[in-house]
């Protein structure tokens, strides 16, 4: 069969379908479905706009198969791979979808039907270093709960269901309505919705007092300034013989909520937080104040005044764009 899939396309292609390189395709959803390269991703150009969450690090390099027409945005030149590139992506190639290519893919065994069975975005690679850690502390448990306080669109619970040999059942929370539905359309659309126990809109403030809002930002009036157990009992899974065994807290710091932490937590439970430091090399501009920066030592000491807490890492790593983070993991041991 003749093809007109130039080297560069053949061995692009070869590694994404061999999981080395990760693809996005932006065509139609039913388009997709009816045949991709294995292991691509379906994003439909439209939506690109509203769910940057869910595409790679900008410094990961990244494949795009599309229609060759249609962009992110049609008042701009250019269609969605060069648009991509202009927004700071690392798109090695744009592919354009034609008969060549999935003859090819078929011919190679690189071609797959239905839908997207991967994921784009990564995990917070500190959530991922210390993960197995985790998990293993669990054995010979499968099954485990997590609550990831400002989280987000979701995409570190995600990353946790997609894990294979583990069972992560997820609860969400954050301040934000917008964060919350993203959430819940996010899980939708990776079929994750099984693996939700709750998730609400609710706000902490900083004396560790928490108010809860309904989906649409509205706040409920016999819901405010409720303790941590009790705005947990009232609005989720918990109670006294059922706690959680993991809580996140990346990119979000409320040290008031630091004191009920061996309240939320199941024994030999975890707090993971990563969250903005000051490591004294680093110059940045934002979070501005050191309402949402630890201090060198400051953990420590906190930790040190928690019954019941140990602290099982406490170190320095970088987010993508250089900015320090205090990597912390601390475990609840009574
Ligand atoms: C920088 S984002 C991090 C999101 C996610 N954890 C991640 O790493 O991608 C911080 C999140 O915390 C939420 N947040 C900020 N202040 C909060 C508060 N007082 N109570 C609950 N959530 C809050 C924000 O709405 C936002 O979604």
């Amino acid at each position: 069969m003749t093809t007109s899939l130039i080297e560069t396309e053949r061995s692009l292609v070869t590694k994404v379908a061999k999981g080395l390189l990760k693809c996005l395709d932006t065509r139609d959803a039913h388009e997709f479905t009816r045949c991709h390269i294995q292991n691509s991703v379906n994003i439909h150009y439209s939506k690109l706009q509203h769910l940057w969450f869910q595409l790679p690090a900008k410094q990961v390099p990244l494949v795009v198969v599309e229609d060759g027409i249609h962009g992110i945005d049609e008042n701009e030149q250019g269609t969605c791979g060069s648009q991509l590139k202009d927004r700071g992506w690392l798109v090695e190639k744009s592919i354009i979808a034609n008969e060549s290519l999935w003859n090819w893919c078929r011919e190679n065994g690189f071609l797959e039907e239905g839908t997207s069975k991967q994921v784009l975005f990564s995990p917070s690679p500190h959530l991922a270093a210390v993960i197995d850690k985790i998990e293993t502390a669990f054995a010979p448990k499968k099954t485990a709960r997590v609550l990831d306080i400002g989280c987000g669109s979701g995409r570190d619970l995600a990353w946790l269901c997609f894990r294979s040999k583990f069972q992560w059942m997820v609860s969400a929370l954050d301040a934000e309505k917008r964060a919350i539905n993203r959430f819940t359309d996010f899980f939708e659309q990776l079929n994750l919705e099984s693996r939700v126990e709750d998730a609400c809109v609710a706000k902490v403030d900083q004396n560790g007092l928490w108010t809860l809002y309904t989906r649409e930002g509205k706040r409920v009036t016999d819901q405010e300034g409720l303790t941590t157990a009790s705005f947990l009992s009232s609005n989720f899974r918990f109670n006294e013989s059922e706690k959680f065994d993991l809580i996140l807290q990346i990119r979000f710091l409320n040290r008031a909520l630091l004191k009920d932490t061996a309240e939320m937590l199941n024994k030999n439970g975890f707090l993971f937080l990563c969250t903005f430091t000051d490591d004294g090399k680093t110059v940045y501009e934002y979070p501005k104040t050191q309402d949402h920066r630890l201090q060198k030592g400051e953990i420590k000491k906190l930790v040190a005044k928690l019954d019941g807490l140990e602290l099982v890492c406490d170190d320095i790593g970088y987010i993508e764009d250089g900015r320090p983070v205090e990597v912390v993991l601390i475990q609840k041991t009574n």
